[in-house]
């Protein structure tokens, strides 16, 4: 079983083709360069950057497969959450391409995707923990059963990787050319930074619930840097990256490994873009192989949007016989779960 994946939810354009193994066939991703004179995503210039890299991105993931859409037997396609008129692009085109080939059509869950970003490159069985962290979603979600979502908390505002680009901003580290994915650009500068340089403050730390809180941080980081002349500030840069990147990366084991003291459960999938920060990994997994447990998480590339997730989460679906309508809509905001208790 072959099935095609597309995923428009904001500004990268992709196109996979993922196996009955949820092996790879074939990953394309074309990230839009249009917004970083912008210093964030423009909604009207994603959609139409989608519109017109679409269909090339399509055409490039069945040669780099090397199969006709003929041999592709089902088309996946991000749904929600995601801008709008960015969704519709995907939408519109998948339906286009399972009207006219013949073969049914699957609304993935973006977040979901993410999830099965892990399932890309392991063997991964439920019951196991997720740490969701995305430009728009930080959340923990308990998984009995693939398919089943249950939010253990969450961000009470802004995501993680949402204060890794919103401090980029601020440090004024976004490139006015090619990709605005901060988290990157700080994770960078905080390898060369002394991490302990700045006591950040971390949130909601000695509070029972498994929630979360950056947008503190984010002033804090802003306070500081108001403080520093500019030469002071060039100086401290690689400092205030690390203590800023600390304090985030403090906060996201702290309440996954309270979540897997709560439950029980020692394996533990990080999944979402922040996923990718190197700091993360390696501090979660040093804490989950502490209690016995095992974490995983996905190739850098499969951790930032992607349509090979959104084949995979498709692909598990579709193999349950499950089928979109024709009158699939783009749902902007959309939960995975319900919430806890
Ligand atoms: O999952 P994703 O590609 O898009 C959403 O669904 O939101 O996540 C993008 C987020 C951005 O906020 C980006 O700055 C962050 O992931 N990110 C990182 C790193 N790479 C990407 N944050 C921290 N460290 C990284 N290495
Ligand atoms: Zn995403």
């Amino acid at each position: 079983m072959l099935v095609l994946g597309l995923e428009t939810s904001c500004d990268e354009t992709a196109a996979a083709v993922v196996d009955e193994t949820y092996a790879l066939r074939a990953n394309i991703i074309s990230s839009q360069h249009e917004h970083a004179i912008f210093g964030g995503v423009v909604p009207e210039l994603a959609s139409r950057a989608h519109l017109r890299t679409a269909v090339p991105v399509v055409r490039a993931a069945l040669a780099a497969a090397g199969v006709s859409l003929a041999e592709i037997d089902g088309i996946a396609v991000t749904r929600g959450p995601g801008l709008v008129g960015s969704l519709i692009v995907g939408l519109s085109l998948a339906k286009a391409l399972a009207l006219a080939a013949g073969k049914p059509l699957i609304g993935v869950h973006h977040l979901e995707g993410h999830i099965f970003s892990n399932l890309i490159e392991h063997a991964l069985a439920p019951p196991f923990l997720t740490l969701l962290v995305s430009g728009g979603h930080t959340e923990i979600l308990r998984v009995d059963e693939l398919g089943r979502y249950e939010l253990l908390g969450r961000t009470r505002d802004d995501a993680a990787g949402e204060a890794f680009d919103k401090v980029a901003k601020l440090l004024d580290l976004l490139p006015t050319t090619g990709s605005v994915m901060g988290g990157r650009i700080v994770a960078e500068l905080a390898a060369k930074g002394n991490a302990r340089a700045i006591a950040f403050p971390r949130a909601l730390e000695r509070d029972d619930s498994l929630d979360f809180s950056f947008s503190g941080l984010k002033t804090a980081v802003l306070n500081h840097v108001r403080r520093l002349v500019p030469d002071q500030l060039q100086r401290e840069l690689p400092d205030i990256a690390a203590s800023f990147q600390e304090a985030v990366v403090d906060a996201l084991v702290g309440k996954t490994m309270k979540a897997v003291a709560q439950t029980g459960i020692r394996t533990v999938a990080l999944a979402g873009g922040v996923a990718a920060n190197r700091r993360l990994r390696t501090c979660l997994e040093e804490e989950v192989q502490a209690q016995g447990g095992q974490l995983h998480y996905p190739s850098p590339v499969l951790c930032t949007d992607n349509a090979a997730m959104i084949a995979a989460a498709g692909l598990f679906h579709l193999s349950r016989g499950r089928r979109s309508g024709m009158d699939l809509d783009a749902v902007p905001r959309l939960s995975l779960s319900l919430p806890h208790g």
